[in-house]
């Protein structure tokens, strides 16, 4: 009961929490400045009030404003400021405010508030290009330039300018904001004063970069307990840079915080209990509403967050603040033409909005796990995602609205033509433009998934050529949800959890694994939450993936193309059998009997150019396009961004990366790695770590090769004005 009533403010605290945002004071200027320009820029510190107040402001008071779209970067965030704004509202979620994210909409005919990511405005504008659902768009958190933002600023100036009634404010919560107003013709920029109060800053001694990228999440969590036992009551906020490492930190705190002995440790306050909570992309760190609530008096809060809640997200009640000092980001990796991620330092404005969230309540101190030389180091800003990021997706999607010279499209910062170059040459692998850039059918169809273009392929091909869509679609759908398996914190659980997940392995490889639990999980538990917890795995992902699966169903159908299972049931099949490898196997499933080898082809015809080969005597791989010289010189380029003194262990240029299979791989476990491999994509970690991998043999991809000796850059690119010249300086 007690509880109930905690979690449920009502609407008169609301408004009072409301009149207390720093916008308040300046409800009616706003709404006067909208009134009077079509664009507006407005900046302000994270938690004055702009992604949840601005819209409620313009809904009571702009009659011609009927429909509002607010795009968020993340997910999360779109989700969590609908679900504030439903409940400051009194309404209930998908109603009058609502949320569209991929694959996921909570939204009515009755809704006139929609917050969405921005990679879903950006879908909808491939339909809709003057944007003509909403009489408002607000770009929210431009500050993180994110490459979906960065594409909607060029579309939206061009929405403006058709549709003179559309109004359009971009907000930010930096102050490099004049960039923004220029592009969208000078238009006024409106500042909200923070309130923010002192933060002292604690440094770390200089050390080696190398020392202080293997050792800050130890730091980390020996700094929280620093805090917790010397400083005064106030919530901690921690910064790392992903999942595995935050459930890391969580369980190293509980340890330490258990192994204290009350009785000895002299506490100079009375907080002693803490409760620890988790906030990265995973949408069910967000069924946690106590984050967003104070915690009880004599206990203290931790939150270990990604960089969501430098900016996306504000926790109430944080006065400490631990700042690693890196941050996970994709990164353009030149050897294989897509995106890694890779843990990098952060730039000093992230470090500068990072203490900031110390002292938005109370005077509040930041540590920085750096030191200030390491601070000098940074880069001034973090550089826009467009510039160091695969344009694939995002060129596909441009040529589907019919622009077609990308290189001359109104970007806010251009890309480097290189890196437009190379998304169009992967389209041209995939089949999705003709050699000389123009869209094909097929591209055409791939443009109508949500998912990556590689992934759309893969689907499409194993519809037309491998049938196997009814399988291909479950991985595909797997593969687009966050971690499948749990993590337990105790020894004992972890081994258990580990003994789980070995039944679901495969020798084919991790791809196989995805389907062996997502089918397992429909077929033996029911598709029910109990089964996910005796198997340690995520009940929210399965059951996401089964709603993907579903909507990606309804595309395929849409597209007239058949699905088709390759699960046997017809004997007819039995002799059909090919060898993948010398350990050819089968998989039993109560369907009958898996042929894998249409999988591996559907998943071969995108992910050839994932090929990855092993070292003769070493035990890892070198991506084998490259290795085998097939690509042409210009395309070899290394990213101009990446920077192997920054990574400390990357590689970047045009020299080998030795890749290597994921520790969690299924294939991982194998005391005899297979020769040839494809990869679902590459992550940077201390080494180069290929995930989702699955085993093939060269056969399956060596017609597939003989495409990468078709590219002619300047033919792609050409047709426009100096598409040829600039396409073809690459280097
Ligand atoms: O967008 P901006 O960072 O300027 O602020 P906001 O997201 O509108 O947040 C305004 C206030 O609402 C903050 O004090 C947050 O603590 C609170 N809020 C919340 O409690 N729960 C949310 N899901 C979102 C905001
Ligand atoms: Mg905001």
């Amino acid at each position: 009961m007690a509880l109930a009533m905690f979690f449920n403010k009502s609407r008169l605290d609301y408004e009072e929490e409301r009149k207390g945002l720093p916008i308040y004071t300046y409800k009616e200027d706003l709404i006067e400045a909208l009134q009077q320009y079509q664009c507006l820029v407005i900046v302000g510190d994270t938690g004055s009030g702009k992604t949840t107040q601005l819209p409620q402001y313009v809904l009571a008071s702009m009659s011609s404003i009927r429909s509002i779209a607010v795009t968020q970067p993340r997910r999360i965030a779109a989700i969590s400021a609908a679900r504030r704004v439903s409940d400051e509202m009194g309404t209930r979620m998908g109603e009058e405010v609502g949320y569209s994210i991929r694959f996921e909409r909570k939204a009515s005919n009755k809704t006139k508030l929609l917050y969405m990511t921005d990679g879903t405005l950006l879908r909808s504008c491939v339909s809709d290009p003057k944007i003509e659902d909403y009489d408002m768009v607000i770009l929210d958190e431009a500050h993180e330039r994110s490459l979906e933002t960065d594409i909607l600023f060029g579309l939206l100036r061009r929405a403006c300018r058709l549709r003179p009634e559309l109004k359009l404010v971009v907000m930010s919560a930096t102050l490099d904001i004049d960039k923004f107003s220029e592009f969208f013709g000078d238009c006024p920029v409106f500042s909200i004063p923070g309130r923010m109060y002192a933060v002292d800053i604690l440094w770390q001694k200089k050390m080696k970069f190398a020392t202080l990228k293997a050792t800050y999440v130890q730091r980390a969590v020996e700094t929280v307990m620093h805090v917790h036992q010397n400083e005064e009551p106030g919530d901690i906020l921690v910064f790392l840079t992903g999942q595995q490492e935050i459930d890391q930190a969580m369980r190293k705190l509980n340890e330490m915080h258990e192994e204290l002995d009350y009785h000895e440790v002299r506490f100079k306050n009375h907080v002693r209990d803490i409760v620890i909570y988790p906030i990265y992309s995973a949408l069910e760190t967000l069924e946690q509403r106590a984050i967003f609530e104070p915690a009880r008096e004599g206990v203290r809060k931790i939150v270990f967050s990604t960089n969501i809640a430098q900016t996306s997200v504000t926790v109430p009640g944080i006065r400490y603040v631990v700042d690693s000092g890196f941050v996970k980001q994709k990164m353009y990796d030149a050897q294989t033409g897509m995106d890694a991620l890779v843990v990098v330092p952060i730039s000093q404005a992230a470090a500068i909005q990072r203490a900031g969230r110390a002292g938005r309540t109370a005077t509040g101190k930041v540590y920085r796990l750096y030191s200030r030389e390491a601070f000098e180091d940074m880069e001034p800003a973090t550089i826009p995602e467009i510039q160091r990021s695969s344009l694939i997706g995002t060129v596909l999607n441009l040529k589907t609205m019919g622009i077609d010279d990308i290189l001359n499209f109104e970007f806010i910062d251009p890309p480097d033509p290189a890196l437009v170059v190379a998304a169009i040459r992967q389209l041209f692998l995939l089949g999705a433009v003709n050699e000389s850039g123009h869209l094909t059918h097929l591209g055409t169809q791939m443009s109508h998934f949500p998912i990556s273009p590689f992934l759309s392929r893969a689907i499409i091909s194993s519809c037309l050529d491998f049938p196997c869509s009814s399988e291909l679609l479950t991985i595909a759908a797997m593969l687009s949800v966050e971690e499948i398996f749990t993590s337990p914190r105790s020894e004992k659980k972890k081994q258990a959890a580990e003994e789980a997940r070995r039944q679901f392995d495969s020798e084919y490889g991790d791809h196989f694994v995805l389907l062996n639990v997502y089918e397992t999980w429909e077929r033996e538990g029911g598709g029910d939450k109990e089964w996910c917890f005796e198997n340690f795995v995520h009940f929210r992902a399965v059951k996401t993936a089964r709603s993907v699966r579903q909507q990606l169903v309804v595309l395929v159908e849409k597209l007239g193309l058949p699905i088709a299972s390759c699960r046997g049931g017809d004997p007819g099949r039995e002799r059909k059998r090919r060898k993948v490898g010398r350990d050819e196997r089968r998989t039993t499933d109560g369907g009958g009997e898996l042929d894998p080898i249409p999988i591996l082809r559907s998943l071969c015809t995108a992910f050839y150019v994932n090929t990855a080969k092993r070292h003769t005597h070493r035990p890892f791989y070198f991506h084998y396009i490259t290795s085998a010289g097939l690509t042409s010189s210009t395309t070899t380029h290394s990213s101009s961004e990446g920077g192997n003194e920054q990574t400390g262990q990357v590689n970047w240029g045009p020299g080998m990366v030795a890749l290597h299979v994921d520790p969690k791989s299924a294939l991982g476990q194998m005391s005899k790695p297979p020769e040839w491999v494809i990869y679902n994509d590459v992550q940077y970690v201390n080494r180069a770590n290929m995930r989702c991998v699955s085993k093939i043999t060269f056969g399956m991809v060596e017609v597939l090769m003989g495409r990468v000796k078709l590219v002619d850059e300047r033919r792609l690119c050409g047709g426009f004005e100096d598409g040829g010249r600039r396409g073809s300086v690459a280097h």
